[in-house]
């Protein structure tokens, strides 16, 4: 099958306008927004009426590669995300390899973890990655200024190093710009790296790892304009430029990607791209830009005990980041040279970020329920929808900590409702974003003085050509009604049979907890008879399915 840009965007105009006619969605579509919302913020009269919903998937619009790192985890140095979820130490009565927990790095792979960031977030700029290194005995204990608990430093780059060889997952290290210096950041690099002879390489064989790491991703310092320094965008695009001026020569042949400090809010990006081209050379300096990184977290009041509305303008929020995204992907995109690749936007922390204390051993360990693995499904979604333009994305964070992956307690653990969208999103990665319209009934959340809509069914599609196999992630966000779904494929080949996973529960309130390990689980893949290139699949109420079609 091949991938044209012939555009079937007239064909998807007309049967639109024939479904909204037969479904009475015509007045929400059109209207856009109801009626006023009311003081809660959410409009229950324009959550009725839900009726059915459409999704066509235009085979021949593809929006470039969905980036297997777009499924990216985040493990920083804070509560028990490392100490706890990833370091038990040898001496542990709890399985591991070397000190590393086995069953978190077997819960890693079953999701094809792609990439996990390290060693911060804010702990990343007060770093010395000397001090993780050597023998553990002779390691020192520092104080971790931002989470307030001891450092051990015995998860350091070898151990870290090791957990990703294991979980398949590639390293993505963020080096210490806030407290470090340039120096500090060469001889990480060469250590990670370099096959000479030198002492620091030998060093690293001496720690026994003969073969260098390779490590492609590096970041040049974490949220700069706050924990990591608190600077200026001018000042951190002299700091930038100095550390990428040593580090591109010390590569050492490798590859390497440079991931610079973007901000979600405000002018920093264009002032930082600006800053760079002052210098000289500053188109070469701006060109090593591969990716910019930005940070988006959701607060939306309590993680269980929420209202109804709560769950409506939680989830309402992805339209916010999608506004972000735009914003910040229009900023790249003013300071592109004519033909060249734009950097790619790394999203590289976000997730639900719930009212719990953030200091010590349990420092942000927050419950994960039902409306947060539907919220991580729906950014996945509108992820997938961007195409190449996101480079990357790594969920903060990934064990114990925000909206992690799974909590351990002990020898036990425990998959989070999230978990299991990563696993359901799996078959998007490295696949090519479809275009998709998307039709459904919406409600509306108030944002300050302003009124906006969402629809109740978010999608994203992806064609995997090699597998003639494509795949649909939705999600019905309505709290009470099931939706029953038309789907179509616009244009390219029709559908031979599909399998379809889900991820629901009886209430969006409900977890995974020690007790209960299996409240909120995937289901199998399971057959549906589904053939042509039209067909409707039910998706019961606060539900993700994941579709796999076979095609022709
Ligand atoms: O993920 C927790 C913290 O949030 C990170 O350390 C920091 O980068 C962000 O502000």
């Amino acid at each position: 099958m091949m991938l044209t840009a012939s555009s079937s965007t007239k064909e998807v105009r007309t049967n639109r306008r024939k479904f909204l006619k037969a479904s009475g969605l015509a007045a929400v579509a059109s209207k856009g927004l109801g009626a006023a919302a009311n003081a809660l913020g959410v409009n229950p009269a324009a959550r009725t009426g839900s009726g059915g919903a459409r999704v066509t998937v235009v085979m021949d619009e593809p929006a470039g590669q969905i980036n297997r790192n777009v499924l990216g985890q985040f493990a920083e140095h804070l509560g028990a995300c490392v100490y706890g979820g990833m370091w038990v130490g040898p001496k542990s009565s709890i399985p591991n390899t070397d000190g590393l927990r086995n069953d978190t790095i077997a819960a890693l792979k079953r999701i094809h973890a792609p990439i996990i960031r390290w060693p911060g977030g804010c702990f990343a700029d007060l770093y010395h990655w000397r001090d993780g290194i050597g023998p553990r005995s002779k390691r020192p204990t520092t104080w971790n200024l931002w989470w307030g608990r001891e450092e051990p430093n015995s998860f350091g780059t070898d151990e870290y190093m090791e957990y990703c060889r294991l979980c398949g997952a590639s390293p993505y290290i963020c080096v210490n710009v806030g407290s470090g210096s340039v120096r500090e950041a060469i001889d990480w690099m060469e250590y990670c790296n370099s096959s000479h002879s030198t002492t620091i390489a030998q060093e690293r064989l001496a720690n026994g790892h003969a073969a260098p790491y390779n490590v492609t991703y590096w970041s040049i310092g974490n949220e700069n304009w706050g924990c990591g320094g608190a600077f200026t965008p001018e000042n951190y695009a002299d700091h930038y430029a100095r550390y990428v001026n040593y580090l591109s020569r010390a590569a050492g042949g490798a590859k390497v990607e440079f991931v610079a400090c973007g901000n979600e809010a405000g002018d920093w990006n264009q002032r930082f791209f600006e800053a760079l081209l002052r210098r000289p050379a500053g188109r070469g300096i701006l060109r090593t830009v591969r990716q910019l990184s930005i940070h988006h977290y959701f607060h939306d009041g309590a993680a269980v005990n929420f209202s109804d509305q709560g769950y409506y303008s939680l989830l309402a929020q992805v339209g916010f980041l999608e506004d972000v995204l735009r914003r910040v992907i229009g900023a790249v995109d003013e300071f592109r040279e004519p033909n060249a690749l734009a950097p790619g936007i790394a999203l590289d922390e976000w997730g639900v970020w719930h009212p719990v204390p953030g200091q010590g051993p349990e420092a942000l360990l927050q419950p994960n329920t039902l409306r947060d693995a539907l919220l991580a499904a729906t950014t996945l979604n509108s992820l997938c929808n961007f195409g190449s333009r996101v480079s990357m994305a790594c969920i903060a964070q990934v064990f114990n900590v925000l909206q992690c992956m799974a909590f351990t307690r002990g020898a036990r653990m425990v998959l989070t409702p999230t978990y299991y969208v990563f696993d359901l999103f799996h078959p998007h990665m490295g696949a090519t974003a479809l275009r998709t319209v998307v039709e459904s009934s919406s409600y509306e959340v108030k944002e300050g003085h302003q009124h906006v809509a969402r629809k109740y069914l978010s999608a994203s599609a992806s064609l995997d050509e090699s597998r003639k196999r494509a795949c649909l992630t939705l999600v019905n966000q309505h709290l009470t009604d099931a939706f029953d779904v038309e789907i179509e494929l616009a244009a390219g080949a029709a559908v031979a049979g599909a399998t379809v996973r889900q991820l629901t529960s009886a209430s969006v309130r409900d977890q995974n907890t020690f007790d209960h390990p299996n409240g909120v689980v995937a289901t199998d893949p399971k057959r549906v008879s589904v053939t042509g290139r039209r067909f409707t699949q039910t998706l019961p109420a606060h539900s993700l399915q994941s579709l796999l079609l076979e095609l022709e």
